[in-house]
């Protein structure tokens, strides 16, 4: 729903060799600087006149040695402006303003055109090149993006490697912008050193504590048909976008036209501010005219997984303690029917799965249509829907795109038949450059996991599945860019070390508490919370069910909950096993009522690495909830209810950590309270090491 747009254009000549100008954002504290000397475009960031992004080169460099960073001359100057707001399908706000300030800054190379767009938001500044047809062009192949984003070296960021074996799936660095490669990382996080392919880089979202105070994340958006960027250090300070090459070394493959996606720099005062930009959406599409999405729902789901990847008790492959099996899933879904549950996911349903599924070369060829004996695909379907719930589907593959670009009409079809609206994919090949492809000569080639070839693989999974009014749920994804705006089934992702590393691993006690303004700055994820039975839970194996005390969910259950309200995402899962949350009731109601569509959020406290409380209003009702986690360290709070409507009463539910609750030996004890309060009502909160609270309010009558 657009509310206003005010476009206004002004042109202006330049033929000097050495011009400058700028914009600022509409509440004029983002300065943007666009220079030109020398031949090349520059650009720098200020905000409150203090230093941002000091001065940057702009270009690309095309096959041909065609280089659009050199010998450029300015052709015209353009600015606008839009303010204007819009209503997501699903989301963390109901209206989301758009405003900003824009800069169009059209360049010639000779006598070929390109052009450069800028836009200043309140929030942060984005930028994306666009090349258009021409004759003289004869490839668009993209050899090198040359963009820099010069910080300070007392810069710094939360980061983790790119070019390495296990996609995102790494617990983040904090260090100098200088320091990030891969010698770093190993020696300070987590051994790397075996990686040897590719270069010493960070993935994005990039964030940043700036040595004056503000808080800045570079990330991108809209990535469609161009391959995934990474930030890779150049000395003092510079980092330069290094983007994911094809085998042949070609960075991006294009037949005509560069748009490329959007840069962007987001800005902000503190850490809490970081997470309300909304820069990333903003810069998205709507959906395409005339498409219908209104299908897709947000939702909660159960599944058979906890079983195979946390408890250790089931396998995806044929076995006595096959998880999927009829009489099993039967249960689940009497289970999630039974406690209102949109869906059910059931993993290791299909053929393909062995014990070395993931880790066998190359990937493993799976087939998505046909199941495993114990497993019958019509009638537990039919049996969830009659129920009032559904199978939620599972696509692993291996990283195999082809053997899945092969069966996908086939697979969605199948789901489709079966009143499956919701499939979750996987892509699990470890090894970073390990994609096998068919090159146009018939060779097999590998390619990286991040590059354009999977970038468009994704893309075209997502428009397959919207055929067939499936959403996706992607697990070992490419990165959120926005992309859910213009495919609203693109409803959620993992794409960081999720619940399941504290399964069959450790995320540690303070990972949690840094993805919110990393990772998650980019969109929603599937963390997968809710765990309730946060140790002794995990057999040593499917076959041997003595218990490995070392496993354990660092974590507390006033934690767990907490997460439902801190990590959005549109489809919510409830992780644990059935037994365990029968254990708990009252928290189980906590999760079955907490919504996962918003109308408003508040950050009530927050510090990266240490804490952050949340509150967020349920968008069908009148109802707010409260999320806070901490670290490793107590944290005791004063709280107060401000952000609720002066002169109405609430009934607070509130779950909170024990006197003697600490995430390593006492995980499970907590209280529940409940009392009437109004928006003058205050509280004094503990959260226990490496716990959390979590609150429900509702409006009284
Ligand atoms: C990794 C996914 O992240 C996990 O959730 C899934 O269970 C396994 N792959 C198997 O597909």
């Amino acid at each position: 729903m657009k509310k206003s747009i005010l476009i206004f254009i002004i042109s202006l000549l330049f033929s000097c060799n050495s011009s400058q100008d700028f914009i600022t954002s509409p509440d004029s504290k983002i300065k943007l600087n666009i220079y030109k000397k020398n031949g090349s475009l520059f650009y720098s960031i200020e905000k409150n006149n203090k230093m941002i992004v000091n001065k940057s080169i702009l270009g690309i460099l095309l096959k041909n040695n065609l280089d659009f960073s050199k010998d450029i001359k300015i052709n015209k100057i353009s600015k606008s402006k839009n303010y204007s707001s819009w209503s997501p399908m699903y989301g963390e706000e109901s209206i989301i303003k758009n405003e900003y300030n824009e800069i169009l800054v059209s360049l010639l190379k000779d006598e070929l055109q390109a052009s450069v767009i800028f836009r200043v938001f309140n929030d942060g500044v984005a930028f994306k090149y666009i090349i258009p047809n021409q004759d003289n062009i004869l490839s668009y192949d993209i050899i090198d993006e040359k963009t820099e984003f010069n910080l300070s070296p007392d810069d710094k960021a939360w980061w983790i490697p790119a070019f390495s074996y296990r996609r995102y799936e790494f617990l983040h660095a904090f260090s100098s912008v200088d320091s990030i490669s891969k010698k770093y990382f190993s020696e300070n996080v987590e051994d790397i050193s075996y990686d040897s392919l590719g270069i010493g880089a960070a993935h994005t979202p990039f964030t940043l504590k700036k040595k004056n105070g503000f808080y800045v994340s570079i990330h991108e958006a809209n990535l469609i048909n161009y391959s995934s960027m990474t930030l890779a250090p150049r000395g003092n300070g510079s980092l330069q976008a290094e983007l994911y090459p094809w085998s042949d070394g070609t960075k991006v493959k294009l037949e005509s036209e560069i748009i490329s996606p959007w840069r962007t720099i987001q800005i902000a005062d503190n850490s809490s501010d970081l997470l309300l930009s909304n820069m990333i959406l903003n810069l998205n599409d709507d959906p395409e005219e005339g498409s219908d999405f209104s299908w897709v729902k947000p939702g909660k789901y159960m599944g058979v997984w906890w079983e195979m990847i946390g408890t250790n008790e089931s396998t995806w492959w044929p076995s006595s303690n096959h998880g999927a099996n009829n009489k099993k899933v039967t249960k689940y879904i009497d289970f999630a029917s039974e406690h209102g549950f949109d869906g059910l996911l059931v993993e290791g349903w299909n053929e393909g799965w062995h014990p070395g599924w993931c880790c066998s070369g190359n990937g493993n060829p799976f087939s998505f249509t046909k199941t495993q004996k114990d497993f019958n695909l019509p009638y537990l379907s039919e049996y969830a829907l009659v129920k009032g719930t559904r199978l939620v589907g599972h696509h692993e593959t291996g990283g195999q795109i082809q053997n899945y670009e092969n069966q996908l009409d086939e697979a969605f079809s199948l789901y489709q038949k079966h009143g499956i609206k919701f499939i979750k994919t996987g892509y699990v090949n470890d090894v970073g450059k390990n994609i096998k492809r068919i090159d146009e000569n018939g060779e097999t080639v590998f390619e990286w996991h991040h590059g354009q070839y999977m970038v468009n693989h994704m893309q075209r999974v997502i428009e397959k599945a919207a055929e067939y009014e499936i959403s996706i749920i992607k697990h070992e994804p490419i990165k959120d860019t926005g992309l859910r705006r213009k495919y609203p089934n693109f409803i959620s992702r993992e794409g960081a070390k999720g619940q399941e590393f504290n399964g069959f691993s450790s995320n540690g006690v303070n990972h949690i508490t840094i993805l919110p303004f990393t990772r998650m700055l980019s969109g929603p994820m599937d963390y997968t919370p809710g765990i309730f039975k946060l140790n002794n839970f995990r057999y040593v194996s499917p076959d041997n069910t003595v218990i490995d005390k070392n496993a354990i969910v660092p974590s507390t259950i006033t934690k767990e909950l907490a997460l439902y309200v801190v990590l959005y995402s549109p489809m919510q899962m409830a992780a644990d096993l059935p037994d365990h949350y029968l254990a708990h009731p009252k928290a189980f109601e906590f999760i079955k009522d907490v919504p996962v569509d918003w109308s408003e959020r508040k950050i009530i406290d927050s510090e990266i690495g240490s804490h952050l409380i949340i509150a967020r209003k349920d968008k069908y009702s009148e109802n707010w909830y409260v999320g806070g986690i901490t670290n490793e360290n107590e944290k005791i709070i004063s709280f107060d209810f401000s952000f609720l409507d002066e002169n109405k009463n609430y009934k607070l539910d509130l779950f909170s950590d024990s006197l003697n609750t600490h995430w390593k030996d006492n995980p499970m004890e907590y209280e529940i309270s409940n009392e009437e309060i109004d928006s003058n009502s205050k509280l004094e909160l503990r959260m226990a090491p490496g716990g959390g609270f979590a609150m429900e309010i509702s409006l009284q009558d």
